[in-house]
């Protein structure tokens, strides 16, 4: 196994980011894939991240096993931490480049992702790792935004100029945030057969969701990774960066400000 592991992720692993996304659940995140959980299969989720999918799974996999890979160790601990919080104790964590996994072929029955395809440069060679350790007829399912198809209003020049800096941003090693409207192309391709995809919507249009949402925008443009990098090596100022922030602030003001996400959800089979 190779030991160069690069880690491409531009959130990177401040607070701000962590307690966005620590809230997610199975129900909420996976659940189109609560339909084919059975109590005693083994699933691998990649990029666990802090865990709180990974840990909710516990509920429907009593007595399987549940694995969980990340590139990046303080994310295994929380993962970590918060099954020893909720008892679950078959989680095993390994730390991993997803496009090196640790495990033998035709390991598992469900290799499952969310948020983390999108991340992920050389997705092609990461969901070819995911196909090789599911076992002949096991499940894939992957979840992940549709970010450049944003619904956004009002949808000035400014606001489309602000949110097309964070996707570039975000995608400067390569990574594809359009990545959710095509899974259902890539895993087809990939060999996967029945391939299903679905979607949800998420929606910011109250003051509550508008104030959760802009604070992480808010927070990603003081702490992300994207950012101290961008500006220690001058492709960005400190002027321009408050610049986004009041625009976003300016937005989040506005009552009739509105923003939708949509999901896209892919269920696929490993032939048998
Ligand atoms: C947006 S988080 C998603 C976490 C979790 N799946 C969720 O939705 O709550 C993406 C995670 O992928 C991990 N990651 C990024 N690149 C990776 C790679 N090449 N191999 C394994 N994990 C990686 C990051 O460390 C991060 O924890």
């Amino acid at each position: 196994m190779s030991n160069v592991q690069t880690n491409n992720y531009k959130y990177g692993y401040k607070d701000f980011m962590i307690n966005f996304i620590n809230k997610r659940t199975v129900e909420q995140e996976a659940g189109f894939l609560i339909p084919y959980l059975r109590d005693d299969i083994k699933l691998l989720d990649c990029g666990c991240g802090p865990g709180s999918i990974t840990v909710g799974f516990g509920k429907y996999i009593k007595n399987g096993e549940i694995f969980a890979i990340d590139i990046e160790p303080s994310q295994l601990e929380l993962t970590k931490k918060l099954a020893n919080e909720e008892g679950i104790t078959n989680i095993h964590l390994e730390k991993a480049d997803i496009c090196d996994l640790p495990f033998k072929d035709n390991t598992f029955d469900i290799v499952f992702s969310h948020a983390f395809l999108t991340h992920i440069p050389n997705y092609r060679k990461a969901i070819q790792e995911m196909k090789r350790v599911l076992k002949p007829g096991g499940i894939i399912a992957a979840r992940d935004p549709a970010f450049k198809d944003v619904v956004i209003y009002p949808d000035t020049s400014e606001i489309i100029n602000a949110w097309n800096f964070r996707l570039k941003m975000l995608s400067s090693a390569g990574a594809d945030f359009s990545i959710g409207k095509k899974l259902r192309s890539i895993l087809s391709e990939e060999g996967f057969s029945d391939v299903v995809a679905s979607g949800t919507a998420t929606i910011r249009g109250n003051k509550k969701e508008l104030d959760y949402y802009i604070d992480f925008i808010i927070g990603e443009l003081s702490e992300s990774t994207y950012i101290t990098t961008a500006l220690a090596n001058g492709t960005i100022t400190e002027e321009e960066i408050q610049e986004y922030k009041n625009i976003w602030t300016k937005f989040r003001n506005n009552p009739g400000a509105f923003v939708g996400i949509i999901y896209c959800q892919v269920i696929g089979y490993k032939s048998e």
